[in-house]
C-alpha cells in the first residue's frame, strides 16, 4: 500500500465568510509562516472570497480551493461556476461531491465524476467526498455504500493526476458525532484498497471529515491511512484551525 507523504488539512467554509473574515485568514497565514506546518494547508471559501483570499495570501503557505464546480466550461447555467472560473480566480483545488451538494442539489455519482473531469481539465486538484448516512451505517451497509460511491465518482482519467478523497460520514458533519477510530480505520482501508485497484500507486491522500475539532484531531489524524482532514466549522476560526494543523 502507498501511504501519502504529507497530510492535507483543508478547511471548508461552506456558505460562510465575508470580506471581514479575511482577517482570520491573514492570522492563519502569518502563524504558518512563522511556524511552518508539516502538512499541506488549504482553505475553500465561498467563491466570492477566492480572488481576495488569493491576493491576501499570495506567496504564503495556504492553498485556496473552491467548494464545487459545474462540469461545463461556460454557458447558460445561471448561478453556477466552472472549474476554469475557479482556476482563473486563483484556486488550485476544488471540493466535489460534498454530501450537502449530493443531498440539497441532488448530485449523483455520475455528476460528480463529470465534475472531477472538469477539475482536471482546468488543472484543479479535486477533493472528492464520499460518505454514508446514519441509516446506512446502522444497517451495516457503510462500507459497500462508500466503496460504490467512490468507484462511480472517480473517472478513469484521474490516473496520473493529483487528487484527494474525503471520507465524510453524513451523520458526522456538523453534529459533533464521529465514528470510532476503528470504524475510521476500517473505512480508510477499504477506500485505499479501492484506490489501489483502480489507480495503483497514486498515493492520493484520504482525508477524514465530519466534526473534526482541536480536541479530537490528533487522535483521528494518527489513524492508519488518514491522510488529512476536511474541516468545516472549526476552519472558520484561525485559532481552532491552527490547532488542527498542528495535530497533523
Ligand atoms: P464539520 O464539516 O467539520 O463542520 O462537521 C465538515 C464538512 O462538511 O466538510
Amino acid at each position: 500500500m502507498t501511504t501519502p507523504v504529507r497530510k492535507l488539512i483543508a478547511g471548508n467554509w461552506k456558505m460562510n465568510g465575508l470580506g471581514v473574515d479575511l482577517l482570520e485568514t491573514e492570522r492563519l497565514s502569518k502563524a504558518l509562516t512563522a511556524e511552518p506546518a508539516h502538512c499541506r494547508v488549504a482553505l475553500c471559501p465561498p467563491a466570492t472570497l477566492i480572488e481576495r483570499m488569493v491576493r491576501e495570501l499570495k506567496g504564503g503557505p495556504v492553498e485556496i480551493g473552491g467548494q464545487d464546480c459545474r462540469a461545463e466550461a461556460s454557458g447558460a447555467f445561471t448561478g453556477d461556476i466552472s472549474a476554469e472560473m475557479l482556476r482563473d480566480a486563483g484556486a488550485h483545488l476544488v471540493i466535489l461531491g460534498h454530501s450537502e451538494r449530493r443531498t440539497l442539489h441532488h448530485e449523483t455519482d455520475v455528476d460528480v465524476a463529470a465534475k472531477v473531469g472538469a477539475a482536471l481539465r482546468a488543472a484543479l486538484e479535486p477533493v472528492i467526498c464520499v460518505g454514508e448516512t446514519l441509516a446506512q451505517r446502522k444497517s451495516g451497509d457503510a462500507l459497500s455504500v462508500v466503496v460504490r460511491q467512490l468507484r462511480e465518482s472517480l473517472p478513469a482519467l484521474l490516473a496520473g493526476h493529483r487528487f484527494a478523497v474525503a471520507y465524510e460520514p453524513v451523520w458526522a458533519i456538523g453534529s459533533g458525532l464521529t465514528p470510532t477510530l476503528a470504524e475510521i480505520e476500517e473505512m480508510h482501508r477499504a477506500i485505499r484498497e479501492t484506490l489501489e485497484a483502480s489507480f495503483a500507486g497514486s498515493g492520493a491522500p484520504i482525508l477524514y471529515g465530519g466534526s473534526v475539532k482541536p480536541d479530537n484531531a490528533a487522535q483521528i489524524l494518527a489513524v492508519k491511512e488518514v491522510g488529512g482532514a476536511l474541516v468545516g466549522g472549526a476552519s472558520l476560526k484561525a485559532a481552532d484551525f491552527l490547532e488542527i494543523i498542528r495535530a497533523a
